[in-house]
């Protein structure tokens, strides 16, 4: 009999994250999910393993991928990001700029370098980097001042494809649409539950030959 599979969120403590792993442990799944504290993360039914991950912090994410060396991981959830600066060039600052490509952009690649023995190991084989219509340069552009968030998920869009180019996994760049969450904000239009069950339905359905592709969470293709 095949054992359940094992689902690796990063950010997995509010928003989406979390709903996410509840999802996956709701279905029957063992998730290891991450959250960098100190609080308290919140409660999970199911077979759910708290882990402590700050994705800007590369020793964060190497010792993690060392205590769960034994572990064999079908599916890497890069979710975990941060909106930086929104006030445009007037307020564009390098310490910012860079902490949001840290974490948004670097944190799913030393990710995937870290944890590609577990995803090997995995019958699954996937990585799903949560990225954004935001860092599409043919959708992306809207009236705000998001350089930095925009641009970490631009460059996390090429890091998918360039993953796909070159490693034997399914990597895929997900749009979770504009969520109701606290980045989303309390105007958005999708419910965490809704963009959750798109993005796991997109994983779901996912094989090699979506690898390299950037979906939203109900089904439509994004331009690059
Ligand atoms: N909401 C939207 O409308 C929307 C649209 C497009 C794309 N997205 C993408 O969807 C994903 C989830 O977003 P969300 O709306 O759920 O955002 P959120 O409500 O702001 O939650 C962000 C999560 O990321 C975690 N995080 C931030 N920096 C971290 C770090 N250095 N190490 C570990 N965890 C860290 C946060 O943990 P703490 O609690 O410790 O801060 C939190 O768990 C993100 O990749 C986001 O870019 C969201």
């Amino acid at each position: 009999m095949m054992g359940k599979e094992t689902v690796l969120i990063t950010g997995a403590n509010r928003g989406l994250g979390l709903e996410l792993a509840r999802q996956y442990a709701a279905a029957g799944c063992r998730v290891l999910a991450c959250s960098r504290g100190p609080g308290e993360p919140p409660p999970v039914a199911g077979d759910v393993t708290w882990q402590a991950l700050d994705t800007g912090n590369e020793d964060s994410i190497t010792t993690l991928a060392r205590d769960l060396q034994a572990e064999a991981v079908d599916i890497l959830i890069n979710n975990a990001a941060r909106r930086g600066d929104t006030g445009g060039l007037d307020t564009l600052s390098t310490e910012d700029f860079l902490a949001t490509l840290r974490v948004n952009t670097l944190g799913p690649l030393l990710m995937v370098k870290a944890f590609r023995p577990h995803l090997e190991r995995g019958r699954r084989r996937i990585v799903a980097n949560i990225s954004s219509r935001a860092g599409s340069v043919a959708e992306g552009l809207d009236a705000d001042g998001d350089y930095a968030y925009r641009c970490s998920k631009a460059a996390l869009n090429i890091a998918t494809a360039k993953l796909a180019f070159d490693y034997g996994l399914i990597f895929l760049a997900l749009h979770p649409g504009w969520v109701k969450t606290d980045m989303g904000g309390p105007e958005a239009e999708v419910p965490a539950t809704l963009s959750a069950e798109g993005l796991r339905a997109r994983i779901s359905a996912a094989g090699p030959k979506s690898s390299g592709s950037f979906h939203s969470f109900d089904g439509s293709q994004i331009r690059w």
